[in-house]
């Protein structure tokens, strides 16, 4: 890859539980560029369909919504759906039940894809991270991470976070619920979670969270100037 000069873009993709959250927001902070969080934009219009008691398959009705609907991320990763503050309310248990069905949805992605291909064009260099960074956002990305992990460490990840919010769930039933994700988020028909033959992947499985953040920031600096 040619020396980069200045504000990289970085992609980082990945399964629910590989670590992207916690290792994107540590590496835009040392880096000092933007982040985005592109679940927590699909979390948004999922929690707004729930209020509207949305039929899933009703394309036209999800048009409407879509045409009268503001989600917008604070730099902070705060989320705002039409202006309340929903940064809370986008992990709830319905939302998560719901989120993977609702990003299936072409509408959606078309109207969420051109938000953070906007986002992005504005940025002085920008971390996103997601399913279909790479492959479909910003597919010219400089540097373009996947981050994975073995199905027990990530079950074990995510049972952990859901205690420290007070939700007791068994092992079975976590590893159940990111199976259901995983197979939603990589079988649907438009733009699934893909790893692109040029991704950079780190198994994250065995490695402390600081571990994986040092290496993509050593990966990036020796390539930006
Ligand atoms: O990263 P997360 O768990 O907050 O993402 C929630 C859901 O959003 C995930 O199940 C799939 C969807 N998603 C997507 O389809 N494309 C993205 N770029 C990011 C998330």
């Amino acid at each position: 890859m040619p020396e980069k000069q200045g504000y990289p873009k970085i992609a980082i993709d990945g399964p629910a539980g590989a670590g992207k959250s916690t290792v994107t927001r540590e590496v835009s902070r040392r880096l000092a560029l933007k982040y985005l969080d592109t679940g927590a934009m699909y979390r948004a219009i999922t929690l707004k369909f729930i209020y509207e008691n949305t039929e899933l398959s009703d394309l036209k009705s999800i048009e409407e919504i879509l045409n009268r609907t503001e989600v917008r991320l604070s730099d902070r990763q705060e989320v705002f759906l039409d202006g309340t503050n929903v940064t809370g309310d986008i992990r709830s248990a319905d939302v998560n039940r719901l989120v993977s069905p609702v990003s299936a949805i072409s509408p959606v992605r078309l109207r969420l894809v051109e938000m953070q291909r906007t986002i992005a064009k504005e940025s002085n260099g920008i971390v996103m991270e997601g399913r279909d960074i790479a492959s479909r956002v910003i597919p010219d990305a400089d540097f373009k991470f996947y981050l994975d992990a073995s199905i027990q460490e990530r079950a074990r990840r995510r049972r952990k976070e859901q205690l420290e919010k007070g939700i007791e769930m068994t092992e079975d039933e976590v590893i159940e619920e990111i199976k259901n994700r995983d197979f939603i988020d990589s079988g649907r028909e438009d733009s699934p979670l893909t790893m692109v033959s040029d991704a950079i992947v780190i198994d994250t499985t065995d490695m402390a969270f600081e571990a994986v953040v040092d290496k993509i920031i050593s990966i990036v600096k020796s390539k930006v100037s």
